[in-house]
């Protein structure tokens, strides 16, 4: 043989088994692949959480899915038959997939899909997938208050909490977005309030005439939206009348006191003057100086017995 057929054979030796070796990798085992890890869904919509099978030589692979939920699983697909939390509520789906027709937000976890194929060299493939079921906002809980007085400071709240992911709130005032920030609104320039969208509080630092009207506040995130009723909210001026008739009324409960007190004493005094030191109305002697010790013991212990 010559030296370049020798070479010659050595060339195809080494191409035949190459080509071999290029076609070993798809019998060698099972191999998994998922188009989304991450599935998001709105509750009561089906979704589809998917298990593609890349390669297999195994006829009829062992296919289990498996839900967990805070670190504890459970089965959701074995021995062929949909199980668990998912009863009724799924189908498996060529090749690995599994279905669920009315998600729910209990359906919030990790599922992994495990195929066994004992024929294959790799004989065991795994994937998980992680579902969020999303839930529309509830209608939110408005504080908003009946009556606030110019000038003050006051603040509306929002709240809810069966939203998922957590809403985000908004505020209107007479059916009209109130923009996040006034100061980047014309119509808004003078308003004086700060939201907090995440929180759901419309603070106001100082109340204006104008900020008076109704108030409502929207819950919303990717799933939907809720509102709450309007509300009216009035903003009154500061009550000087009131104010006055009120130190007034103080003013005036005093000096009422202190008269009854000296109408007293008088009284006393023409009874001690026309009868002596004796009260015939007293059961004790010696009344008269344990009244004066003690005025309002005294005036107390007069109104019982009369
Ligand atoms: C999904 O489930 C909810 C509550 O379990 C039910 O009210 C609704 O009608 C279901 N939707 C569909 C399309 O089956
Ligand atoms: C805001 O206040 C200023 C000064 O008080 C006034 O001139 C202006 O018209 C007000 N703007 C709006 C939009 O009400």
């Amino acid at each position: 043989m010559t030296p370049c057929k020798m070479a010659i054979i050595r060339f195809l030796v080494c191409f035949v088994l190459y080509g071999n070796l290029g076609h070993i990798p798809s019998s060698l085992g099972v191999i998994l692949r998922t188009t989304d890890k991450i599935v998001w869904a709105n509750e009561f919509e089906p979704v589809e959480l998917t298990c593609l099978i890349e390669s297999i030589s195994t006829n009829n692979p062992r296919i289990e899915w498996k839900k967990i939920k805070n670190g504890i699983p459970s089965y959701v697909y074995f021995q062929n038959k949909i199980s668990g939390d998912l009863e009724n509520r799924a189908q498996l789906r060529e090749p690995a997939n599994i279905l669920i027709f009315n998600t729910s937000r209990r359906d919030t976890a990790e599922y992994r899909c495990e195929v066994a194929a004992i024929e294959d060299q790799r004989d065991f493939d795994e994937i998980l997938i992680s579902l969020a079921v999303r839930v529309k906002p509830v209608v939110p809980r408005c504080s908003i208050p009946e009556r606030v007085t110019v000038g003050t400071s006051t603040e509306l709240r929002c709240l809810e909490n069966e939203g998922f992911p957590a809403p985000q709130y908004r505020w209107f005032h007479n059916s009209e977005e109130l923009p996040q920030d006034p100061k980047n609104s014309q119509k808004y320039t003078n308003f004086s309030y700060t939201i907090n969208p995440d929180t759901g509080s419309l603070k106001f630092r100082r109340v204006r005439k104008d900020d008076a009207g109704e108030y409502y506040c929207q819950a919303k995130n990717d799933a939907g939206h809720a509102r709450c009723q309007p509300q009216m909210m009035e903003v009154c001026d500061v009550d000087y009348l009131g104010i006055f008739l009120k130190a007034f009324g103080g003013v005036t409960v005093l000096v009422c006191l202190f008269a009854s007190i000296y109408s007293i004493r008088r009284l006393r005094y023409h009874q001690k003057s026309h009868s002596g030191n004796n009260y015939n109305w007293s059961p004790r002697n010696g009344a008269v100086e344990y009244g004066d010790a003690d005025e309002g013991h005294f005036r107390h212990k007069s109104s019982f017995v009369i």
